[in-house]
């Protein structure tokens, strides 16, 4: 429970005007509830013509020194009102009063389900306001969390805790906030109702409730836990969704359908089984109260009957049905206010999912003094140590880039290029070492203006479900048709584009998938383009193009890459032939570094790199291409 309570305290504050309103309209249905059933009394009494004796009216005073004058108040008001009751039978006949009974008892109960509606209706904003502030928090933070916070997650379960989990929340402890904040005021207002009455029979009451209450704690207990599984292979089912989505070309090209479909079909079946096992328990809240509650009543008729059946007894058999009454609409809230533990229990369940990603730490943050950055002498990477887990994927990495250089890094697969300019716009930070522009140490600044210094061109080019126009100018604020269509051209973009159906405003499809991978790419140029950044790093920006697109993204690269400090990494060698400088890295380390011609007399790894890929080119002077 005291988890829930943290989860009010979190999400209720900005609504608390509706709750209470809520809690009003709560306590106003009670009150009207106690009272219409009141009118039960004259009625049976007319019935059973035994309120035959005549009441007499007494004037309603108090007198305020009097401390205990409450205490009167109900014998009164009783009086009264029969007194009222008996005139009427007196001067219009039992009928007649019967329908004006009838009438009153209608118009009090309007008024009740009036009170009612008006507290669940205070209740909506509540509910939904909570959920979509979850559901901003979490997008919030997802776009917040570094990278490596993602491949350490899957996707799928990630999608499956905005989507899932937090509708589990809204049905479980949203629907049960009702029911949490109604109950209790009902239970309370009837429970007054019937000490008034008899305040031994309800003494009766108090001693049952917290037995019953200890019996339905213990089978709501596992609920949670179960409930936490439960989601979690959810969270896993989702995941094989998207997995499958993403990889349906794979899939069908190795004809690996029957083995996806049976992975799915046995995660599905222990959901099933999980969910089976959580709804088995979650239905026995209701049955149980239930039966607790007629056992109590059954309790309470003998104790209540022998109470009246004894001579002198304090209350008689119409005002006994009346308090059954009361205590049988005091049934109901408990049974709801049990299932609502229940429910939370699950919803608490998906919030401590929920909680894994919100509460999530962000190491690479802004610095609390930011200072200014700039790029108008150097790049410098001063002993790079960097791992991702346990292995050092950096080892002691030395690189200075003077502004308007071009740096190519070349080195095989794994040998940590990519890692090394991930370290530039802060996706991962050094683990040992610093990286500075200007001498200004990169976690000095914030992550803003640093990343306003580059721009990435990656092997796979991200774009996004929108026009050609938006995924160009997705990095600059309001950029006029003209700049756009600019880039385009720069970036040998704009004919393919024009040639499309809608020109600029054609949709591209999800991430792209209307487009070759070279026209993609060329997008994703121009993108950078367009941004006009003084950092360029290009990361396989040209792997995935054929001959043809390759020379016209080649140009459009060299285009961009004018004037401009510019990292690229490339397998093909073809590609970095002008480069200002080759680094060639090797297991964590810059082991060669020089102009292709020098490399290549070396005869180490950059030698090895070319001769594998029987690198064609005009041999340098003293040099002898082996190809
Ligand atoms: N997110 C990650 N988590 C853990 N290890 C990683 C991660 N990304 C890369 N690695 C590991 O770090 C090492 C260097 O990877 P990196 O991507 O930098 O290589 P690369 O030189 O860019 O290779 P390629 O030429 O194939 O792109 C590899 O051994 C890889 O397994
Ligand atoms: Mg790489």
């Amino acid at each position: 429970m005291k988890d829930f309570f943290g989860i009010l305290q979190r999400f209720i504050p900005p609504y608390k005007r509706y709750l209470l309103l809520n809690i009003v309209f709560n306590i106003l249905s009670a009150i009207l509830n106690l009272f219409s059933f009141v009118l039960i009394i004259p009625i049976l009494n007319l019935l059973f013509k035994t309120g035959t004796e005549v009441y007499t009216f007494t004037p309603w005073q108090m007198d305020p020194g009097d401390w205990q004058w409450w205490k009167s108040l109900p014998e009164l008001a009783k009086d009264n009102f029969f007194y009222y009751v008996s005139r009427l039978i007196y001067s219009h006949g039992g009928s007649f009063t019967l329908i004006v009974l009838g009438l009153f008892l209608v118009g009090m109960t309007f008024l009740k389900v009036a009170a009612m509606y008006l507290s669940s209706f205070t209740m909506i904003p509540i509910r939904t306001g909570v959920v979509r502030d979850i559901r901003n928090q979490l997008m919030n933070k997802i776009t917040r969390l570094p990278l490596g916070f993602f491949s350490e997650e899957r996707k799928g379960d990630i999608i499956a805790r905005v989507s899932g989990d937090v509708n589990e929340i809204e049905t479980s402890i949203m629907s049960s906030l009702d029911m949490l904040f109604k109950n209790p005021i009902l239970i309370a207002i009837y429970l007054v109702g019937m000490l008034l009455i008899s305040w031994r029979l309800t003494l009766f009451v108090f001693l049952l409730l917290p037995l019953a209450g200890y019996l339905m704690g213990k089978v709501g207990k596992t609920l949670k836990r179960k409930s936490f599984t439960g989601q979690e292979q959810w969270g896993y089912l989702m995941s094989q969704v998207e997995e499958t989505l993403g990889g349906l070309r794979i899939i069908k090209a190795f004809n690996a359908e029957t083995k996806i479909r049976n992975r799915f079909y046995q995660s599905n079946e222990s959901f099933r089984h999980i969910t089976g096992r959580i709804y088995m328990r979650q239905q026995l809240a209701h049955p149980m109260s239930e039966f607790l509650g007629t056992l109590t009543i059954a309790i309470i008729l003998w104790y209540g009957g022998s109470l009246i059946l004894s001579s002198g007894s304090t209350i008689d058999a119409s005002t006994f049905i009346y308090y059954l009454v009361i205590f049988y609409s005091l049934i109901n809230p408990a049974k709801d206010l049990s299932k609502a533990t229940y429910a939370i229990q699950k919803g608490l369940a998906s919030m401590e999912r929920i909680d894994k990603v919100l509460l999530a730490e962000t190491n690479i943050k802004d610095p609390e003094h930011p200072q200014k950055i700039t790029l108008d002498k150097q790049i410098a990477y001063r002993n790079v140590w960097f791992k991702y887990h346990n292995d050092w994927v950096l080892k002691g990495v030395d690189l200075v880039i003077p502004k308007g250089q071009t740096i190519a890094l070349v080195g095989q697969s794994g040998s940590g290029k990519s890692t090394l300019v991930d370290l530039l716009p802060r996706f991962y930070d050094v683990t040992e070492g610093s990286i500075t522009l200007d001498g200004t140490d990169i976690r000095n600044a914030t992550l803003c203006d640093l990343r306003s210094l580059m721009g990435n061109v990656n092997q796979e080019a991200i774009l996004f479900n929108d026009t050609f126009f938006n995924n160009i100018a997705f990095g600059v604020h309001n950029a006029t048709p003209a700049e756009v269509e600019e880039a385009a051209r720069i970036a040998n973009a704009h004919d393919f584009i024009i040639a499309s159906e809608k020109g600029y405003a054609t949709p591209i499809g999800d991430r792209g998938g209307k487009l070759s991978g070279g026209q993609r790419q060329r997008i994703s140029i121009a993108r950078a383009i367009l941004k006009n950044p003084p950092l360029l790093i290009l990361d396989e920006a040209t792997s995935a193009l054929d001959a043809e697109s390759e020379r016209l993204v080649q140009q459009a690269l060299e285009n961009l890459m004018r004037n401009r400090t510019t990292i690229i990494i490339a397998h093909r060698l073809s590609t970095i032939r002008s480069a200002g400088e080759i680094c060639v890295m090797h297991e964590g380390q810059i082991v060669e570094r020089g102009r292709h011609e020098e490399l290549f007399r070396l005869n180490g790894y950059y030698r090895k790199l070319c001769d594998m890929q029987s690198f064609q080119t005009t041999p340098p002077p003293g040099a002898q291409c082996n190809s």
